[in-house]
């Protein structure tokens, strides 16, 4: 889709009720922040390339415009998360239809590339997530998923089995681009599980003082290479989060900013410039607006929120739950606090007035949920 827009009435029927992806979501498909050399997911894609080519010279090759459309098959099933896995649910999943999503992990592309005789490659993409809000999670950020496959005469001779020389392999090359990434830091290896890899790692370093996890990784499960037709070879795959280590690398204190078209944003970002810390143009005051109501059944966080974004769009920094509890008739009440602010601007009194009022209406609409 190369920077190309997709409107949701190309590929949406009116009122189908499979579709969870609302407008908003739908003005993001063909951005391709990753893609913008000055801006800084682009700049830190850039690194990691190189990172790669200065140690794997010609091998690894680049995908960065893979259609985020996908089907449930590529995103989930190809690389066996288990049918009853909660990244299926609708209310984690952004479905177009019911065997349509929009990816939400680059993994999604493995298996065809497996197919189709790829051997070394760096996917990277805009991927999507219902979640709650806050400066962190935004519901479409950017993944890159790095795999590498080995032949058995590479191990052969290494007195390890294919299993154990991959995964030695994978760690040591992981720590290589940590080291290209973040200096001469401290890191950790700790187990977890992947449905796609195993062994599975996640890879932590000690960063401004706390853990910070880097990215996910492993050994890839032998059923998804059977399954691409390939026998006899072994495979690595890692997947890492652009925004996150931005955040940290570029000093940017809300994932909201990343979609910041503000000159006092975008110009203090330049290719090749891994690091130069942002610098905040005076942060703009908050507002605060609380909300209860009575929860029913099939009330969730992820739901309240994709409604205060539908209306407010990045004007809203964080939902959290603020008080809970359920009276002698069992019935819960939960209350909400909404901060809304401008990485630009200040708000008007009215215009925050104006906004709640409708996410009112809307959560009692949508939810069915009693407004306290
Ligand atoms: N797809 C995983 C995620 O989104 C990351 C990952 C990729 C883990 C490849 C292992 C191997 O969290």
């Amino acid at each position: 889709i190369g920077g190309v827009k997709i409107a949701k009435d190309d590929v949406v029927k009116e009122s189908d009720p499979t579709n969870n992806v609302p407008d908003s979501i739908f003005a993001k498909l063909g951005m391709q922040l990753h893609r913008r050399a000055n801006h800084p997911l682009g700049i830190l894609k850039k690194t990691i390339h190189d990172y790669f080519d200065t140690n794997f010279p010609g091998k690894f090759e680049k995908f960065d415009d893979l259609c985020p459309i996908v089907t449930v098959k590529q995103n989930f099933d190809d690389v066996l998360v288990p049918p009853d896995h909660v990244s299926r649910s609708y209310n984690d999943t952004y479905y177009v239809n019911s065997d349509t999503v929009l990816r939400c992990h680059t993994s999604a592309h493995q298996a065809e590339l497996f197919r189709n005789g790829h051997t070394h490659f760096l996917v990277t993409g805009d991927v999507y997530r219902r979640d709650s809000i806050d400066s962190t999670h935004y519901p479409v950020f950017h993944q890159m998923e790095g795999v590498r496959v080995f032949s058995p005469e590479e191990w052969s001779g290494s007195g390890m089995d294919g299993t154990a020389y991959a995964a030695a392999e994978l760690k040591k090359s992981l720590e290589g681009l940590a080291k290209h990434l973040f200096g001469d830091v401290e890191m950790r290896w700790v187990d977890t599980y992947f449905p796609f890899t195993n062994p599975s790692y996640e890879l932590e370093i000690f960063f401004q003082g706390k853990w910070l996890e880097v990215l996910g990784c492993g050994v890839t499960e032998q059923a998804i290479l059977r399954a691409s037709g390939r026998t006899d070879i072994v495979a690595w795959a890692f997947g890492l989060g652009l925004e996150r280590l931005a955040m940290v690398l570029f000093d940017i204190p809300d994932i909201r900013l990343f979609w910041s078209t503000d000159e006092r944003f975008t110009s203090q970002f330049s290719e090749g410039k891994l690091g130069v810390k942002f610098k905040s143009f005076s942060k703009f005051p908050p507002c605060y607006k609380d909300m209860s109501f009575w929860i029913n059944d099939g009330f969730t966080e992820n739901n309240l929120c994709e409604i205060v974004r539908g209306i407010a769009g990045d004007l809203v920094e964080e939902v959290t739950l603020i008080d809970n509890f359920t009276n002698k008739k069992g019935m819960t009440s939960h209350c909400y606090r909404i901060t809304y602010r401008s990485m630009e601007r200040s708000l008007t009194d009215d215009e925050i007035n104006e906004l709640q009022v409708k996410v009112r209406e809307d959560v009692q609409n949508k939810l069915k949920v009693v407004l306290r």
